[in-house]
C-alpha cells in the first residue's frame, strides 16, 4: 500500500520515518505533504496533487483546518484517507462529504485514547447514557487564540488545576482543536454528539495528559482512565498518537489477525 503523510509535525514525522524505514509491513512511503518553510530532512516531499496521484492512502496528521480544506478532494479522487484530527468531523457536512460520497474511503484513528470499540458495541446493543470525557492537560498547552490575554496569561502562570470549559463534545472539540479531538472520537464511537459531555481541565502540575471516559449503557458501565506522556516534540500531543497511527496503517496495509 502506497502511503503519503499530510502534515509533518510531531505525529506526521514519526509516522513518515517509521513507514519509510519499513516499520509497517505492507506499507511503502511515497512522501510527505508539509507546510513548513524547510523540507523535512531525509523524507521525500510531495505536493498534495502528487500525493493524491501516487498514494493509495493519505494519512492526515496536519490538524482540523487542513483536514477540512483538503479531505474532500482526497476522497473524491478515490484515495483513501486516515484521519487523526477527528474533531473536524464535528462538522456534519464535512463528515458526510468524507464518509458518504467516496470513492475513497474514510478511516478513523483512535489517537490518544482507547475503549472506543466497546463504547461502540454498547451503543449498538441498546444505547448509552451519561457519557463523559474529562481531559486534563498541562495548562500552557491549552492556550488558544480565541482566549483573552488575561485568561491566556492566567493559564501560563496558574499554580492550581482549573476547569477551563465543560459542554457538549462538539463545542469542546471546536474550542480546543489540537487538544480535544478525543471528545469527538467518543461522540463518533457512541454515535451521538449531543450525548457526550466533555470537560477540559488545565493543570499546571500534570506530568501526564489524562482522559477519563465514563459511560453507562444497557450492556454495562464503563470507565477508562488513560494517562499519556506528552510528545517531546509537541506537548499538546501525546507521544503514543503516532504509534496509534502506525497501528491503524498496519491494519489497513496488511491485516494480520492482531489488534495492532
Ligand atoms: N485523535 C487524537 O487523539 C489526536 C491526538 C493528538 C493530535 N491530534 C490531531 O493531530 C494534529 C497534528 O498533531 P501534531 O502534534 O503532529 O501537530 P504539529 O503542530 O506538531 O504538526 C502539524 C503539522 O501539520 C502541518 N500542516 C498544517 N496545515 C497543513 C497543510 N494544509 N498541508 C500540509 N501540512 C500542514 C504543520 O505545518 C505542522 O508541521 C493536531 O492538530 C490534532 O488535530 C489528534
Amino acid at each position: 500500500m502506497k502511503v503519503a503523510i499530510l502534515g509533518c509535525g510531531a505525529i506526521g514525522s514519526v509516522v513518515a520515518h517509521a513507514v519509510r524505514d519499513g516499520g509497517v509491513p505492507g506499507a511503502e512511503l511515497v512522501g510527505v505533504v508539509h507546510a513548513e518553510r524547510d523540507d523535512p530532512p531525509g523524507l521525500p516531499v510531495l505536493s498534495i496533487d502528487a500525493a493524491i496521484e501516487q498514494a493509495d492512502l493519505i494519512v492526515e496528521c496536519a490538524g482540523q483546518r487542513a483536514l477540512a480544506e483538503l479531505g474532500p478532494s482526497i476522497v473524491a479522487s478515490g484515495t483513501d484517507l486516515l484521519v487523526v484530527s477527528i474533531g473536524a468531523l464535528a462538522d456534519d457536512a464535512l463528515l458526510a462529504s468524507l464518509r458518504d460520497t467516496g470513492p475513497g474511503r474514510l478511516h478513523l484513528c483512535s489517537g490518544a485514547i482507547g475503549g472506543l470499540d466497546v463504547l461502540a458495541a454498547t451503543a449498538r446493543m441498546g444505547g448509552v447514557s451519561a457519557v463523559r470525557i474529562v481531559t486534563t492537560k498541562k495548562a500552557p498547552t491549552l492556550v488558544q487564540r480565541w482566549m483573552g490575554e488575561d485568561v491566556a496569561q492566567q493559564l501560563r502562570t496558574a499554580t492550581e488545576p482549573v476547569e477551563l470549559m465543560r459542554g457538549p463534545a462538539r463545542e469542546i472539540t471546536a474550542a480546543f482543536p489540537a487538544s480535544a479531538n478525543v471528545a469527538a472520537s467518543v461522540a463518533l464511537a457512541v454515535g451521538d454528539w449531543d450525548l457526550v459531555e466533555a470537560t477540559v481541565v488545565a493543570d499546571p502540575n500534570a506530568p501526564l495528559t489524562s482522559h477519563v471516559i465514563t459511560a453507562e449503557g444497557s450492556a454495562g458501565d464503563y470507565r477508562f482512565e488513560i494517562r499519556n506522556h506528552p510528545s517531546a516534540a509537541n506537548p499538546a500531543t501525546s507521544g503514543v498518537v503516532p504509534h496509534a497511527v502506525l497501528a491503524a496503517v498496519g491494519r489497513l496495509a496488511a491485516p494480520t489477525g492482531a489488534f495492532a
